[in-house]
């Protein structure tokens, strides 16, 4: 087993990863003694009642809610639904919810957490890739509103993450593969020797393989942890974790919600900062297309013209645009020097921009 530590001062935690039985133990001395358990329809039937045995094996007195899987429970209805259940569990300050599942679980239940009452403890026991190495860690929590993807939402940190990476045995192949877009993308934006270890191992990786497994995801959590534990609330460095995430949001949206995964769409959109990075910041092309083998040897898309041919350059770039500006904010770019440093913040012409998605692949 090995332990991240997020190193936020009073708010400081850490996660655990590993295959081992012992695996969140720790919530245990934390004090807490009631505890809600929040899951999925397909979570909760596979882990739900392994973790209520559990809080309650170590005196805590646990109980289940579960809401029906899929994005569509991210919403401020679920969030009214659940904050009923927790008064109904007799949920006060020193208890806690437990967020099991994946990133949409981890969002809904961590803002439950982070509302009810003015706040409670949090434990996330993130159950897909995607959440072990992204969602869980760093306090984001929030849901959706009819007009956008997580508009509203307050930053709360858990008290632990426990990343169990037994659970990933029963990830669906698509998901698991889409997480590992986060994963590369790492290594990108922090740590060429990631990259290294991914190109070297890929095929073991898509295996699943237990120890090689334990290593990405620690690593991924230490590079995570540092960013957080440096900028908490995203005024600055943080937005490096946006690396392929400015041209994926808009990917999400301009092809509908749902019909590609966050880390499908994320691929295509490294692609793309990638080639942005050749053409403003210097990145050797050599090392734009290793990205691209590596997402294509991974099983990920480079490209949109497979799925959505007649997708034009100023729609996407209109979706990317509204949904900025609905955020207050205009359109920036996380490039890449190097593999292994990011730089955040950057604009890019327009034609530049435009020359990037012609020339993204077609698969
Ligand atoms: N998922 C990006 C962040 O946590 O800031």
């Amino acid at each position: 087993m090995r332990i991240v530590r997020v190193n936020l001062e009073e708010r400081a935690y850490d996660i655990h990863i590993g295959m081992d039985a012992a695996l969140g133990e720790a919530i245990a001395g934390q004090g807490v003694s009631r505890a809600l358990i929040v899951s999925d329809s397909n979570v909760d039937r596979l882990y739900g009642e392994a973790w209520e045995a559990k809080l309650r094996g170590r005196r805590i007195a646990a109980s289940r809610a579960v809401v029906p899987a899929g994005e569509e429970s991210k919403n401020l209805r679920t969030v009214e639904e659940l904050c009923g259940k927790a008064v109904d569990a007799g949920l006060d300050r020193g208890s806690a919810i437990v967020a099991l599942g994946g990133g949409m679980i981890g969002d809904l239940a961590g803002f439950v957490a982070g509302a009810y009452m003015r706040g409670i403890g949090l434990l996330q026991v993130p159950t897909s890739l995607l959440a072990m190495v992204d969602s869980s860690i760093g306090g984001k929590t929030g849901v959706n509103l009819a007009a956008g993807k997580n508009l509203v939402g307050v930053f709360h940190q858990p008290m632990e993450v426990v990343a169990d990476l037994r659970t990933l045995g029963t990830l669906p192949e698509r998901e698991y593969v889409s997480g590992l877009a986060e994963v590369v993308k790492y290594g990108v934006i922090g740590d060429a020797g990631i990259f290294d270890l991914i190109e070297s191992s890929a095929a073991r990786l898509l295996k699943r393989e237990p120890g090689l497994l334990e290593e990405v995801v620690a690593r991924c959590c230490e590079i995570k942890a540092e960013i957080v534990a440096t900028d908490e609330r995203e005024s600055g460095a943080r937005a490096l974790l946006n690396f392929g995430h400015t041209l994926g949001h808009g990917l999400e949206k301009a092809l509908g919600y749902g019909r590609w995964l966050h880390g499908e769409a994320v691929s295509v959109g490294m692609v793309f900062a990638a080639e942005v990075s050749i053409a403003c910041r210097g990145l050797p092309r050599e090392c734009g297309e290793r990205l691209r083998r590596l997402l294509e040897a991974i099983g990920l898309p480079t490209g949109v013209a497979a799925a959505r041919p007649e997708l034009r350059w100023s729609d996407l770039r209109a979706a990317m645009t509204a949904d900025k500006k609905r955020r207050g904010a205009s359109l920036r770019w996380v490039l890449v020097e190097r593999l292994g440093s990011a730089v955040f913040g950057c604009e890019a012409p327009d034609r530049v921009l435009a020359e990037a998605f012609a020339r993204l692949g077609t698969t």
